[in-house]
């Protein structure tokens, strides 16, 4: 029998990550099978014990159990333990992996499939929940200039900033009114998307060519997508972070690592 994934979410049925997986899966020649997997709201912990029970080799975890992973995880990531939060599960040796793709997902979907470099770039990341937090390490990793974390709550960005004290020298922190000075990069890691709501930013933070980023994702581009190309940015939606995390689960569960740009160029082209 092939080796068995899912994604656990609740709701999960729009999940793109099946598709995701089935395409790495027939391009590498990895015999797996990989299913959606809705868990009751009070019962994450007791669906991945089944999954394992079951001979599961592995999970992705999203909304709203990304936290309760990382609780149950018996050993976490570096990259994991800097965001809080998991969106990998490995199910080996009696243990339960966690390890957090997002952030990884986010810079390879700048970097390569953009073909913006962070490194020396100011970059200004709104919001300072769980996507924010995920995001945080892998960007301070590429060296850039300056990080400006503003968000709605300015106290939530603080927390944020004070468990990154190491990179104290290129974190600042400010509401969203308050950002000063233009950017390279501007990422929304807010849901804000989710409720057509925009950052109400100064419209001076985008220059012509800034690469602004909106991590949600659907068939029309986001309500922030238009206010920062109505100000010269070049926009970008979360579809290449999602498939670019998506192979980086991938290579951790099987030790290969797949191509991106054809499932990428593939979904687009389908928006499936
Ligand atoms: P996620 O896991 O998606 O990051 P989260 O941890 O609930 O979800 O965080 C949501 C983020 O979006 C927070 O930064 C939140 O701001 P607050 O800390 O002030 O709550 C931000 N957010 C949500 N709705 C927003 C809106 N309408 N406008 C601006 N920011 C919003």
């Amino acid at each position: 029998m092939s080796d068995r994934y899912c994604v656990i979410g609740n709701p999960i049925g729009h999940s793109k990550s099946p598709l995701i997986h089935a395409a790495f899966a027939a391009a590498t020649g990895q015999d797996l099978a990989y299913e959606r997997c809705l868990a009751p709201l009070d019962g994450f912990e007791a669906t991945v014990q089944r999954l394992i029970a079951e001979g599961f080799k592995g999970a992705n975890v999203t909304v709203p159990f990304k936290l309760d992973a990382a609780r149950l995880a018996t050993r976490l990531g570096p990259r994991a333990r800097a965001a809080g939060a998991v969106n990998t599960l490995v199910f080996a040796d009696g243990e339960i992996v966690g390890d957090n793709t997002d952030g990884a997902g986010l810079v390879a979907d700048i970097v390569k499939n953009a073909g913006v470099a962070l490194t020396g770039k100011r970059i200004l990341l709104l919001g300072a929940g769980g996507a924010a937090r995920g995001a945080l390490l892998p960007l301070l990793q590429q060296a850039p200039q300056a990080i400006v974390l503003a968000n709605r709550t300015v106290a939530t960005a603080e927390r944020l900033a004070q468990d990154f004290a190491d990179h104290a020298a290129l974190l600042s922190v400010c509401g969203f009114a308050g950002v000063e000075g233009s950017f390279d990069i501007v990422i929304n890691a807010t849901s804000a998307s989710l409720a057509a709501d925009v950052p109400p930013l100064p419209p001076t933070v985008f220059k012509p060519g800034t690469l602004a980023l909106d991590m949600m994702y659907g068939s029309e581009p986001t309500v922030f997508m238009d206010f920062a190309g109505s100000h010269g940015a070049v926009v970008r939606d979360g579809l290449g972070m999602l498939v670019e995390q998506a192979a980086e689960a991938f290579t951790l569960w099987r030790g290969v690592r797949p191509q991106t740009a054809a499932v990428l160029a593939s979904m687009r082209g389908s928006d499936a």
